[in-house]
C-alpha cells in the first residue's frame, strides 16, 4: 500500500517560501517517513506572483488568495512564509479550518497575538511548528547532550549573538523587517538566539537591554531617493537572567558589517566550556578542562550525531542551511502522522516572543523586566 499523500499549502515564495518548497520536495528521499507530502498550492500576494512562484518551486496550483489556499480541501499542512504581520490572520484561519500549521518566525508581530495563536492552536489540537530551523543542526543537539550530561559541569555563563550585515548599507530599503508593527533586528533574528539561549539553558526570568538605530533612514522604497526613518533597533544588546540563575549576556545586530550569519554563543562551565557559530556550523567546539588540554577543540559533524547520517555516511561533508529545513519538515510530517510531538510549537514560540518584548520593554523603561 503507498503512502498517504499530505497537501502542502505554501504561502509566500521568496526566501524561505524557496526553503520550504526545497525541502518539502526533498525530505522523502532522505528520510523514511510515513506520509509523502504533494506540493499542492502556492498562495503569493498576487494571481501572477503565485503562478510564477508555483512554476519555479514545482507546486500544482496557484493562487493569490491565502484564504482559497487554507480553505483547499487538499491543503493538510499550511506553511507561511509570508511577512511577519500576515503570520496571525493566516494561521488563526489555518487553525480554524483544522489543519497543521507550520509558520515562520518570529511567530507573530506581539506576544499578545502570539498567545492567542497558542491558545487557539491548543484548543483545536491541532499540530504546530514555527521555523527555529537553527535548532535542528545535529551540533545544537550535542551540545545540549553535553550540558545535560554534565559533561562541562554546573552552566556558569551564556554570551549569545546574532549579528549579520543585510542591513548594515543605508541604501538598503524599507520593508516588513523594518516595520514598527513587529520588526527590527531584536525580532527579526533576536528571535532565533533567544530561542537557542532556552533550548540550551532553559527558561530566561529576567533581562535588562538597551537598543539603538544605527542607520537613522532608508529608501522608502528599492533605487528609490525618498527616504523615511528607521523606527526600529538595528542593534540590541541584553543582560538575561536564566531561571537557574545563570547569568548572561545577547546582542541581535543586522547592522554586524563583516559578519554573515554568527550565530553564535559561548557557554561555561565548572568543569568545560562549548562554544558554536553558525558560520563553521559543522564544528562544536569543546573545552573538557582536562589537565595540559588548555583551549578548545573541534569536534566535526558527522553520522554519529543523528540526523547526519540521513543526508551523508561520511564525516566532514558537511550539511548546510537548507539541509537544517529538510529534518524541521522532516520532523512536521511525523508529528502530523501521529508520530513524536515536534517542537519548538506555538507555546515555545510565545515565550520566546515574551522575551523578546520584555527586552524592548526593558530598553524603554531603563529597567530590569520579566518576561
Ligand atoms: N527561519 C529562518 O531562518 C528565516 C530566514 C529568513 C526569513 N524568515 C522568516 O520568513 C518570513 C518571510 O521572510 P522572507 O525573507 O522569505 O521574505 P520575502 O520578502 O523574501 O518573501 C515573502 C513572500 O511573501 C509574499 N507575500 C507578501 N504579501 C503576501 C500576501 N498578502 N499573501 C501571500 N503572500 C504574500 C511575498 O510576495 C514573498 O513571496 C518572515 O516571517 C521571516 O522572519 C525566516
Amino acid at each position: 500500500m503507498g503512502k498517504a499523500t499530505i497537501g502542502i499549502g505554501l504561502v509566500g515564495s521568496g526566501f524561505m517560501g524557496r526553503c520550504h518548497a526545497n525541502a518539502f520536495r526533498a525530505v522523502g528521499g532522505l528520510f523514511d517517513l510515513p506520509v509523502a507530502p504533494a506540493l499542492t498550492i502556492l498562495a503569493d500576494a498576487t494571481p501572477d506572483l503565485a503562478e510564477r512562484g508555483a512554476a519555479a518551486l514545482g507546486f500544482d496550483r496557484a493562487t493569490g488568495d491565502w484564504q482559497a489556499l487554507v480553505d483547499d480541501p487538499a491543503v493538510d499542512i499550511v506553511a507561511i512564509t509570508a511577512p511577519n504581520l500576515l503570520h496571525a490572520p493566516i494561521a488563526q484561519a489555518a487553525i480554524a479550518a483544522g489543519k497543521t500549521v507550520y509558520c515562520e518566525k518570529p511567530l507573530s508581530t506581539t506576544a499578545a497575538l502570539a498567545e492567542q495563536m497558542m491558545q487557539a492552536a491548543e484548543a483545536a489540537g491541532v499540530v504546530t511548528l514555527v521555523g527555529f530551523n537553527f535548532l535542528r543542526n545535529p551540533m545544537i543537539r550535542l551540545a545540549r547532550d553535553i550540558i545535560t550530561s554534565g559533561e562541562i559541569g554546573a552552566v556558569t555563563g551564556f554570551r549569545g549573538r546574532h549579528a549579520e550585515n543585510y542591513m548594515a548599507n543605508p541604501e538598503v530599503p524599507h520593508s516588513f523587517r523594518t516595520d514598527p508593527a513587529g520588526g527590527g533586528a531584536l525580532a527579526d533574528i533576536g528571535s532565533h538566539i533567544v530561542s537557542m539561549a532556552r533550548y540550551l539553558l532553559g527558561p530566561v526570568a529576567q533581562v535588562q537591554a538597551d537598543c539603538v538605530t544605527v542607520v537613522p533612514d532608508r529608501p522608502i522604497r528599492p533605487g528609490g531617493t525618498e527616504r523615511a526613518p528607521v523606527l526600529v533597533d538595528d542593534m540590541t544588546h541584553a543582560l538575561m537572567r536564566f531561571d537557574s540563575g545563570v547569568l548572561g549576556s545577547l546582542e541581535a545586530n543586522w547592522a554586524a558589517t563583516a559578519r554573515t550569519m554568527d550565530l553564535s554563543w559561548e557557554i561555561t562551565g565548572t568543569r568545560g566550556a562549548l562554544a558554536f557559530s553558525q558560520e563553521r556550523m559543522n564544528d562544536l567546539l569543546l573545552h573538557s578542562g582536562a589537565p595540559g588540554r588548555s583551549g578548545y577543540t573541534r569536534i566535526e559533524a558527522g553520522p554519529a550525531h543523528p540526523p547526519y547520517g540521513q543526508f551523508c555516511p561520511a564525516p566532514g561533508h558537511h550539511l548546510g542551511f537548507n539541509d537544517l529545513k529538510v529534518i524541521e519538515v522532516a520532523e512536521l510530517l511525523n508529528a502530523h502522522a501521529g508520530g513524536p510531538a515536534c517542537g519548538p510549537d506555538f507555546r515555545e514560540a510565545w515565550e520566546v516572543q515574551k522575551v523578546i518584548e520584555a527586552m524592548q520593554r526593558s530598553a524603554r523603561d531603563r529597567t530590569w523586566v520579566a518576561p
